[in-house]
């Protein structure tokens, strides 16, 4: 299975989760930031995996950028699943969510999202990320596989 994991990141803390959604799932895996992610890299992908740092209850405009030149003949059809990194459920109440958005955007153009996007949380705007999100990528990422196969 071809897996690319494509992230954008501003203080480390979301690169640090898309590397380890990397390492945790198996086959064929590639890690690339949005801005590498030319929608060449895009073919023959059978799943995708996009996670961006949540900044006003969007994406980051890496990420934004990344969706825009999605092929939409590319992702049809596509396994795909979001993620993003933010602080807390207050103010995601109030502006929404990186991930959700990622989601949708993806999914709009056919793509299957195979589980709901997913939030990680750092401590503040520069981080850390909060004990234990590491793990529980790893885990989420092997959940994701374990629906694949
Ligand atoms: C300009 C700006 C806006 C932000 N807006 C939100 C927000 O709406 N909701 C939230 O939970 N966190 C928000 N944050 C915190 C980011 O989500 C946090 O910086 C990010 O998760 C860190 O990931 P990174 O190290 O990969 O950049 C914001 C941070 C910045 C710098």
């Amino acid at each position: 299975m071809k897996v690319l994991v494509v992230y954008d990141s501003v203080y480390g803390n979301t690169e640090k989760i898309a590397r380890t959604i990397g390492e945790a799932v198996t086959g064929d895996v590639k890690i690339l930031h949005a801005n590498d992610a030319n929608p060449a890299e895009l073919e023959g992908i059978d799943l995708l995996i996009a996670g961006a740092p949540t900044q006003a209850g969007r994406p980051t405009l890496a990420m934004q950028g990344f969706l825009k030149n999605v092929d939409e003949n590319t992702v049809n059809g596509m396994s795909i699943a979001s993620f993003d990194t933010r602080i807390s459920a207050k103010w995601v109440g109030i502006f929404g969510y990186a991930a959700g958005k990622i989601g949708k955007n993806l999914k709009k153009r056919g793509g299957n999202l195979i589980l709901p996007p997913e939030p990680f949380f750092v401590e503040g705007t520069e981080g850390p990320l909060k004990e234990g999100e590491l793990e529980r990528a790893a885990g989420w990422a092997k959940e994701i596989i374990k629906i694949k196969e």
